[in-house]
C-alpha cells in the first residue's frame, strides 16, 4: 500500500521508512515535487492538520503528517511549536546552541519531544495520534546521528542521547515512533 508523508524532511521520512517498509511504500515532498507546506498554525495539532489537509485535498490518497515540538519545562514549555525557528535562522544548530545557551545555569533541564500526527484515509476522514518522550536537555551535544535536537536530548531511563542511538532504537522509544505505532494500531498493522 502506498502512503503520502507530508514532509520535506529527509531525516523524517528516513525514520518513517525505516518503520514501515516494506508492508507500505512511502513517498514524501520530495518525491512528489512538492514545496515545504508553510506552518501557519499556532499549534502542532493545526500545523499538522495544516500538511496532510493539503495533501489529501491535492491528491486524495491517504496520507499522513507530523509536527514535532521540544518542551522544555523551566522555559515554559519553549521551543515548543516554535522549534524550527527558535534562534530565528532556521538552522538546527544555531537552535541548539540557544537552547544551551538559556539553561546554562539551569539544574532543572527536564524535557519531552511531543508529536502530533494526522492521518487522512483515503476517504478523507482524519485521526490524530499523539507521541510524547520524557527525558533531559544535556549540558553538551553528544553524539551524530539523527537531526535537530537529538544531541541534547536523553531520554529518561537511557546513558545516551539520541543522537547516540541507532536509529532502530531511537524509533522504538521517541516521540515519533510512538505516535506511529498508533497509527499503525490504527491500520491494524501491528
Ligand atoms: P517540525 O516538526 O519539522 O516542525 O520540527 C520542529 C523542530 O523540531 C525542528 O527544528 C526539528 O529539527 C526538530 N525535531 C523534530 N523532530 C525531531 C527529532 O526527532 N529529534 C530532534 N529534533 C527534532
Amino acid at each position: 500500500m502506498e502512503l503520502i508523508f507530508a514532509t520535506y524532511n529527509a531525516h523524517k521520512l528516513n525514520e518513517i521508512r525505516n518503520a514501515l517498509e516494506p508492508r507500505y511504500t512511502v513517498q514524501g515532498l520530495g518525491d512528489l515535487n512538492e514545496k515545504e507546506i508553510p506552518e501557519t498554525g499556532s499549534t502542532l495539532e493545526e500545523n499538522s492538520f495544516i500538511k496532510a489537509e493539503y495533501i489529501f485535498k491535492k491528491y486524495q490518497k491517504a496520507c499522513f503528517a507530523d509536527d514535532t515540538g521540544l518542551e522544555v519545562s523551566v522555559l515554559d514549555n519553549e521551543p515548543g511549536v516554535f522549534s524550527a525557528r527558535y534562534a530565528g535562522t532556521g538552522n538546527s544548530i544555531d537552535n541548539v546552541d540557544l537552547l544551551l545557551a538559556n539553561l546554562i545555569d539551569k539544574k532543572d533541564r527536564k524535557a519531552q519531544f511531543k508529536t502530533i500526527m494526522t492521518y487522512f484515509d483515503e476517504n478523507g476522514k482524519h485521526f490524530v495520534f499523539e507521541g510524547i518522550v520524557h527525558g533531559k536537555i544535556t549540558s553538551e551535544k553528544q553524539g551524530i546521528e539523527g537531526f535537530g535536537y537529538d544531541p541534547i536530548f536523553q531520554p529518561n531511563g537511557f546513558k545516551e542521547t539520541f543522537a547516540q542511538m541507532p536509529l532502530s532504537q531511537k524509533n522504538e522509544i521517541s516521540h515519533r515512533g510512538i505516535a506511529l505505532k498508533k497509527l499503525l494500531a490504527y491500520l491494524k498493522l501491528t
